[in-house]
């Protein structure tokens, strides 16, 4: 299921270069991307909060140390990820790296999907005129390799 996933990711020139330009966009600021992310997620997914209960009060935004050191670690992963799209197999074990620590929290595919409209939301608001639902989807077949990981 992984490898079907990370097929469609990597087997796509398309999907790729959505991948690539958006993120030349999103990582121009880490810090703030992964604060927008998260805030994104908690505004469109309150139920997702209760996951996050070690991050303290959430509605800090960046003045809460904890969900600022999440943010940050957290799009950093993004990084690996797209550092890794011409290489299935990097993607593969980056991937399958990564959903560990998802495993053990207990986040199971379906919690993992709540992810997209947050993301989409995101890459609307980095990329102004330059969004489209096309790079979206991109972003939606990469969390998907994730969720077969999951
Ligand atoms: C783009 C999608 C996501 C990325 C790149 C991402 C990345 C990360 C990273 C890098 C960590 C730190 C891992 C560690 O230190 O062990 C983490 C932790 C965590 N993630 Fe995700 N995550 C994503 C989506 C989600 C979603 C959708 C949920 C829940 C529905 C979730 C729940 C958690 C939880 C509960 C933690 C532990 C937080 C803590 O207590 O520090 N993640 N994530």
């Amino acid at each position: 299921m992984v490898d079907a996933a990370v097929a469609n990711v990597c087997g796509s020139d398309a999907i790729k270069a959505n991948l690539r330009r958006s993120w030349g966009m999103l990582s121009a600021d880490i810090e703030s991307t992964g604060l927008m992310l998260m805030g994104n997620l908690f505004a469109l997914r309150p139920d997702t909060k209760s996951y996050f209960t070690r991050l303290g009060d959430v509605q800090k935004g960046k003045g809460n140390s904890k969900l600022r050191g999440h943010a940050i670690t957290l799009t950093y992963a993004l990084n690996n990820f797209v550092d890794s799209l011409d290489d299935p197999s990097r993607l593969k074990c980056v991937v399958e790296k990564f959903a560990v620590n998802h495993i053990n929290r207990k986040i199971s595919a379906e919690a993992f999907g709540a992810i997209n409209e947050p993301m989409k939301e995101t890459l609307k608001a980095r990329m102004g005129s330059y969004y489209s639902d096309e790079c979206a989807a991109a972003w939606a077949a990469l969390v998907a390799v994730v969720q077969a990981a999951l």
